[in-house]
């Protein structure tokens, strides 16, 4: 079983960036930790980060044909504007959930809307680095019971 995460735009100034929003753990972590789990469960974990819209399509693409079987998802800013991404992850029909790190809901008007959550298996917003883990620990069971 292979899993993706993918990470969008500024993630990786994960640890640098406002903090108070985002946490102290810098994106290598977060990867190294999701990466393990994995490992645990028999599960191959890559991981992948761009702030390039283009790149994102591209991996989403590529991962149909690797025959990913999960993806876990932070699109970041890309969540509130991105038809391109939505219609790739709507293209290959693999399920994945929604990862956001704060929690856009208490945050700016803008970050409310999401073209993700309705395609989404579930959402997981506010619950900082752990809300990949709770994702990827929800894939992982899904795979192993199916
Ligand atoms: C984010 C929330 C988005 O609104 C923001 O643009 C991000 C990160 C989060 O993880 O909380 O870049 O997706």
């Amino acid at each position: 079983d292979k899993i993706l995460v993918l990470h969008g735009p500024n993630l990786n100034l994960l640890g640098l960036r406002e903090p108070q929003h985002y946490g102290n753990a810098t994106l290598d972590s977060i990867n190294q930790t999701l990466i393990e789990l994995g490992k645990n469960h028999q599960v191959e974990v890559t991981t992948f980060q761009s702030n390039r819209e283009y790149e994102l399509i591209e991996r989403i693409h590529a991962a149909y044909v690797e025959g990913i079987a999960y993806i876990v998802i932070n699109p970041a800013a890309f969540t509130h504007t991105s038809v391109a991404l939505r219609d790739a992850l709507a293209g290959v029909k693999i399920p994945f959930v929604e990862v956001h790190l704060s929690n856009v809901h208490a945050r700016e008007a803008f970050r409310h809307r999401s073209y993700f959550s309705d395609l989404a298996t579930g959402v997981i917003c506010g619950l900082g680095a752990q809300g990949y883990e709770f994702a990827l620990t929800f894939a992982i069971k899904k795979l192993k019971t199916q």
